[in-house]
């Protein structure tokens, strides 16, 4: 029997049940009306199924206009909370409901009230990668994508940034505002070092470092392009050179190989593994779409403030 074996080396499936599997889940989707919306960082089986792929911004755009009465999140939670918040109406399901980003837990509404305290006449900025609660708290959301462009949209001049402090330092690099950075961070983006690029280049010497703004920024200050994840696709999609070193979950290589075939892209580090995303496995989506469990929902009273957050970015 071979099985196909997910990136921590656990068992998911017989690989001859991956294609039956997949017809299932698309069968389900049409009769439960769904869409299934991954993020970049999916398991590539789970990333061939999905009706849009994205980084956290595009994904969130996708969740506004999409139509359809059932969204099946393959991602982390704060993911599907952002969805629920914004199509209240539809169901939102996450088909791993442990699938959690570690980063998110590391600010509380309650810190963050605190926070305000301290610095009055400061704005608020929180990454996407928060719980609604803290959205509820904040004065306007931002992703990877979209952080430079936020920090300087708002009017104050002075900005608590939460909760990854060095997406909150790459921000301060492009702006004249104060910016006081949350101790919070990537697991995964944050363990890259400086000798991780020098080890990458010195094997490839040719490939141009392509890394996220999650890094931390002694791992910046080596690269030659810095993107959300979606970015990091464009850019190797759209520049000439051929070899990229890629710094970012390594999900996304699968994208980059199925969407840019001639260019080579290596792993920065093969160790980028968020074990979070890849809780999601055809299984359990496929389950997720018989039952229609386990499904996210966000208090009205939080999402309509967390909502005013999210809509000021996507407004931008
Ligand atoms: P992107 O928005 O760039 O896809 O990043 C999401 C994320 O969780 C990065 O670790
Ligand atoms: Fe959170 Fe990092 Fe995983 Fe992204 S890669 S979901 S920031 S732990």
């Amino acid at each position: 029997m071979t099985y196909h074996y997910d990136t921590t080396g656990r068992a998911c499936y017989l690989m001859q049940d991956i294609t039956v599997l997949q017809e299932e889940i698309l069968r389900l989707k049409e009769q439960k009306n769904a869409i299934i919306l991954a993020h970049n960082y999916q398991r590539p089986e789970i990333q061939d199924i999905a009706d849009v792929i994205g980084d956290s911004l595009e994904l969130a755009r996708a969740a506004v206009g999409m139509k359809g009465d059932v969204i099946v999140f393959c991602g982390v939670d704060f993911m599907a909370e952002t969805a629920a918040i914004l199509s209240p109406e539809k169901i939102v399901l996450l088909p791993a409901p442990d699938a959690c980003c570690p980063m998110a837990g590391m600010v509380t509404a309650d810190e963050l009230r605190f926070a305000r305290t301290r610095h009055p006449g400061a704005a608020v900025v929180c990454y996407v990668n928060t719980t609604a609660e803290v959205k509820a708290e904040s004065d306007i959301c931002c992703t990877s994508a979209n952080a430079v462009k936020v920090v300087n949209s708002v009017n104050e001049d002075t900005v608590i940034f939460v909760p990854d402090k060095n997406l909150g330092q790459y921000a301060a690099r492009f702006t004249v505002k104060k910016i006081l950075p949350w101790e919070g961070f990537c697991l995964v983006h944050d363990r890259y070092t400086p000798a991780d690029v020098a080890l990458a280049k010195q094997a490839h010497p040719g490939a141009a470092v392509l890394v996220h703004p999650e890094c931390r920024p002694d791992v910046i200050d080596c690269a030659d392009h810095v993107a959300s994840t979606s970015g990091i696709l464009s850019h190797v999609k759209s520049d000439p050179q051929n070899e990229f070193i890629i710094g970012t979950e390594n999900g996304i290589l699968h994208r980059l190989a199925k969407e840019c075939p001639g260019k080579r892209c290596y792993p920065l580090s093969d160790k980028a593994i968020c074990v979070n995303m890849k809780k999601t496995d055809l299984v359990k989506v496929r389950d997720t779409l018989v039952t229609l469990k386990p499904r996210i929902t966000v208090p009205e009273e939080i999402a309509a403030r967390a909502r005013g957050a999210i809509e000021s970015m996507l407004a931008l």
